[in-house]
């Protein structure tokens, strides 16, 4: 089975943090989303996927390479602009020839592996079969109403009067049918060529669609809170290593220090993640904090946040806490005159002060 991973769209809900990069490269315990969705595939046995990938090609490509890294091969389909999941399915036929494949899209993460999905596919050979979770906002997602007997009935995209809380997980398997039918439907109003589209025709066609409900958790990395969350959801579940030097300090729970970083005369409580040559010195690092490669924090406090690498905190009186900061952002706080507030900040940034 091939796999076929999602890296295109425009990220518009996680700007500015998307002006400078893909969405799906944004890091979530100090590793990007989309290698959360590559390693569920490889543990499921697949060897070949292909990444439909959009502007932000080059990025996507420079980080994940051929595929070496996870012993598979990785094939990139460039798609002319975001219009759709159906049609990255549509443009990637060549690739994905006849047999069956997994569609995932690159800024999921799922807690759970995908072997009951491939099994019961496998063993009842639908022509699709879709992951459906229960979520609080389902207008925000592909909503599916089921019947008594479990079977999909009903499939509608983004609903503004949801006829259920059951939302369907960015994880599909299809077989070759599924060409068929995305040949069939036409652009919705938003000029997409919808998946949910393409599988209402399989449903209204007499064609088979099972469905399997989520256990673990799962999250789609849409907007900065999402971010956040998948973070601390990740990081709960992290062991702690030390490969980096820690003086004069205190660490509590699960903490994992990359090679070259120094704590210094700092508390770290975990779950957190510090990265390689980066430098803490005099800070509190919270529970749930992300503290990527070649970071300086300096007399501050840091609490379930994603800081990036390059990134530099000195001497705020304030904790940050469910925050992210951008590759290479400054936050400084000074005490001599001028005593102004001083800020360069790209499009669409957030600034929250507390007095
Ligand atoms: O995450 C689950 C949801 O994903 C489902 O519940 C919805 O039914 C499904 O339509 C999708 O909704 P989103 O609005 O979250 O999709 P988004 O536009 O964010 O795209 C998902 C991924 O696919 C993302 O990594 C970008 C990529 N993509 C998207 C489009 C529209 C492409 O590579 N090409 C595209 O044309």
């Amino acid at each position: 089975m091939k796999g076929l991973i999602l890296a295109g769209g425009f990220g518009t809900r996680l700007r500015p943090l998307t002006y400078t990069g893909a969405k799906q490269l944004i890091p979530v315990a100090n590793k990007p989303i989309i290698f959360y969705g590559i390693e569920t595939l490889v543990n499921i046995g697949i060897k070949k996927i292909g990444v439909v990938v959009g502007d932000t090609k080059e990025e996507v490509m420079r980080t994940l390479g051929n595929g070496e890294r996870w012993k598979i091969n990785i094939e990139y389909i460039p798609q002319e602009a975001p219009l759709g999941l159906a049609h990255a399915i549509k443009i990637a036929k060549e690739f994905l020839g006849t047999e069956p494949f997994i569609m995932y899209l690159g800024d999921n993460i799922l807690k759970d592996d995908l072997r009951s999905l491939v099994d019961q596919f496998e063993e009842n050979h639908p022509n699709a079969s879709i992951l459906l979770t229960e979520v609080d906002n389902p207008q925000e997602f592909g909503v599916a109403v089921i019947d008594e007997k479990g079977c999909v009935r009903k499939l509608i995209e983004k609903p503004k009067e949801p006829p259920s809380n059951l939302a369907l997980v960015g994880i599909y398997l299809f077989d070759k049918e599924i060409f068929k039918a995305i040949d069939k439907i036409k652009p919705s109003w938003r000029n997409e060529l919808e998946i949910t589209d393409a599988i209402q025709w399989l449903l209204d066609n007499g064609y088979k669609v099972e469905s399997q409900t989520v256990k673990g958790w799962w999250k789609d990395t849409g907007k900065p809170e999402d971010i956040i969350e998948a973070n601390l959801l990740i990081l709960q579940d992290i062991d702690s290593d030390n490969q980096g030097k820690i003086v004069d300090s205190t660490v509590n729970g699960q903490v994992r220090v990359a090679k070259g970083a120094i704590v210094d005369k700092s508390t770290i409580r975990g779950p957190a993640i510090i990265g390689e040559n980066t430098k803490i010195t005099r800070a509190y690092i919270g529970p749930f904090s992300s503290i990527g490669d070649n970071v300086v924090i300096e007399n501050s406090e840091v609490e379930c946040s994603v800081i990036m690498d390059g990134a530099t905190i000195c001497n705020l009186e304030k904790r940050i806490d469910r925050s992210i900061l951008g590759r290479n952002v400054v936050i400084n706080q000074i005490s001599e005159s001028p005593r102004t507030h001083k800020f360069i900040l790209g499009d669409q940034s957030y600034v929250q002060i507390i007095k």
